[in-house]
C-alpha cells in the first residue's frame, strides 16, 4: 500500500539523488550529516545486525538512533533469517527512517558464508521470498541492495532477480555492479544496472566505482537509472557530493575544495566525533578520513603522520591551526 513514505521516497528518486552508501563504521550520524551539509541528498546507516537489534545489543541500537534532523536516512539491516529479519525491521522502523533497506550484498565471508548479505544472491528464491515477508509486515517501504550476482556467471542473476524484487513490492534497487565474490576488486560494469533498470518501474540505484561528480553524470546517463550510490570516495572526498550535483544540474566542474575548506572539514568532523563518541575513539575514528581530507595541500603526508598518533582532540586542532597558518604565510610570502 502506498504511503506518505513511499510517496516522499518517489520524490527523491525523482531528483536523481546522489546519495551517501552505507559502510561499516563510516556512515554513522556524524559523517551523514556531513555529507549532506555538502550535497548528499539521501543517506543510508551502515548496515545493522538483525540478530544485535533483536537481542537488544547496544551497538545496533546506537546504529539505529537517528537524530531528528538526520533526514531522508534510511536504515540498512542485515541477517541470514527471513522471519528475525522481518522482526528486525519492525524494531528498524521503529526509529522513523525514511524507508528500510535490507542488505543483500555484503560480500564479507563471515557476513555471506552464514547466508546474509550476499549470502542471499546463492538463493534468489529465497531472498525473494524474504523480500516478500518483510514488505508485508513494515508499513515503511523497503528497498533492496545487492550485486549483480554471487560469482562468475555470463547471465547474471540480477535482472530477472529485479523483475521479482519489484513484483513482490520491494521500492527500489541498489545495484553494486560487482559479483559478490571479487569483493571490490576490477571495475564495476554498469551495463547491468541498465539492463535491470530496462525491465522495472521501480528506482534503480547505480553503485560502484562513482570517484567524481563526472563519474556520477556518466553512470547517470549510460544507464539511465533514478539516482547515484558513492561510497569510497565519499570516505577521502565527500566534496564529490557537491561536485556531482553542479555536473548534474548545471553541468559543470566546480573547482576542488580550497585548504580553508580542507581544514575546516578536518576540525569540524574531529569535533563531531568527539562530541558523540568522546576521546580518545572520536579522534580514532576520523583518521581515516583525514588523508583524504588533506591531500594536495603541501606537507600533507607529514602532517597526516603526525596526526595520525595523536589522540587528544586539542593536540589535533593545534597541529591543523598552525597547518594552516604556515600555508598562510606561504602563500602570502
Ligand atoms: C568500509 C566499507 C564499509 C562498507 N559497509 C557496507 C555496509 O554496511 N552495507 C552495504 O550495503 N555496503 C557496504 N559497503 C559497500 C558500499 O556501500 C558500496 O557498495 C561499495 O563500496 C561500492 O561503492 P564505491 O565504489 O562507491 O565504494 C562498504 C564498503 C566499504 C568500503
Amino acid at each position: 500500500m502506498a504511503t506518505e513514505a513511499h510517496t516522499r521516497l518517489q520524490d527523491i528518486m525523482s531528483r536523481r539523488p546522489v546519495i551517501l552508501a552505507p559502510m561499516e563504521d563510516v556512515s554513522d550520524g556524524v559523517f551523514r550529516a556531513l555529507c549532506r551539509t555538502l550535497g548528499a541528498e539521501l543517506c543510508v546507516t551502515e548496515f545493522v545486525n538483525a540478530e544485535g537489534l533483536l537481542r537488544g545489543c547496544r551497538t545496533a541500537k546506537r546504529k539505529i538512533t537517528l537524530a531528528p534532523d538526520d533526514r531522508p536516512t534510511a536504515i540498512q539491516i542485515y541477517g541470514s533469517d527471513a522471519s528475525r529479519l522481518a522482526e528486525a525491521a519492525r524494531m528498524a522502523e521503529a526509529a522513523a527512517p525514511s524507508f528500510i533497506d535490507i542488505n543483500c550484498g555484503c560480500w564479507v565471508p563471515k557476513v555471506s558464508g552464514r547466508g546474509a548479505g550476499a549470502g542471499w544472491l546463492r538463493n534468489p528464491q529465497k531472498m525473494v521470498e524474504m523480500a516478500r515477508l518483510i514488505v508485508g509486515i513494515v508499513g515503511l517501504p523497503v528497498t533492496v541492495k545487492t550485486r549483480i550476482g554471487w560469482g562468475p556467471e555470463s547471465e547474471m542473476p540480477i535482472i530477472d532477480l529485479a523483475r521479482r524484487l519489484e513484483d513482490v513490492g520491494v521500492s527500489a534497487l541498489t545495484i553494486h555492479c560487482r559479483v559478490a565474490q571479487v569483493g571490490h576488486s576490477g571495475p564495476a560494469d554498469w551495463s547491468w544496472a541498465r539492463r535491470a533498470r530496462e525491465v522495472v518501474a521501480i528506482p534503480v540505484i547505480v553503485n560502484g566505482d562513482v570517484r567524481s561528480g563526472a563519474d556520477a553524470e556518466r553512470a547517470l546517463a549510460e544507464t539511465g537509472c533514478a539516482g547515484v550510490m558513492v561510497g569510497r570516495q565519499a570516505i577521502d572526498h565527500p566534496w564529490i557530493f557537491r561536485e556531482a550535483r553542479a555536473r548534474l544540474d548545471r553541468g559543470i566542474d566546480l573547482p576542488g575544495p580550497t585548504p580553508a575548506e580542507r581544514f575546516a572539514l578536518c576540525r569540524a568532523h574531529l569535533r563531531a566525533n568527539v562530541a558523540e563518541r568522546g576521546l580518545p575513539y572520536g579522534v580514532r575514528v576520523t583518521r581515516r578520513h583525514l588523508a583524504g581530507y588533506l591531500r594536495g595541500l603541501p606537507d600533507a603526508a607529514a602532517l597526516r603522520r603526525t596526526l595520525l598518533v595523536e589522540d587528544s582532540l586539542e593536540r589535533c586542532l593545534e597541529i591543523l591551526d598552525a597547518a594552516e597558518a604556515a600555508l598562510e604565510r606561504r602563500v602570502a610570502a
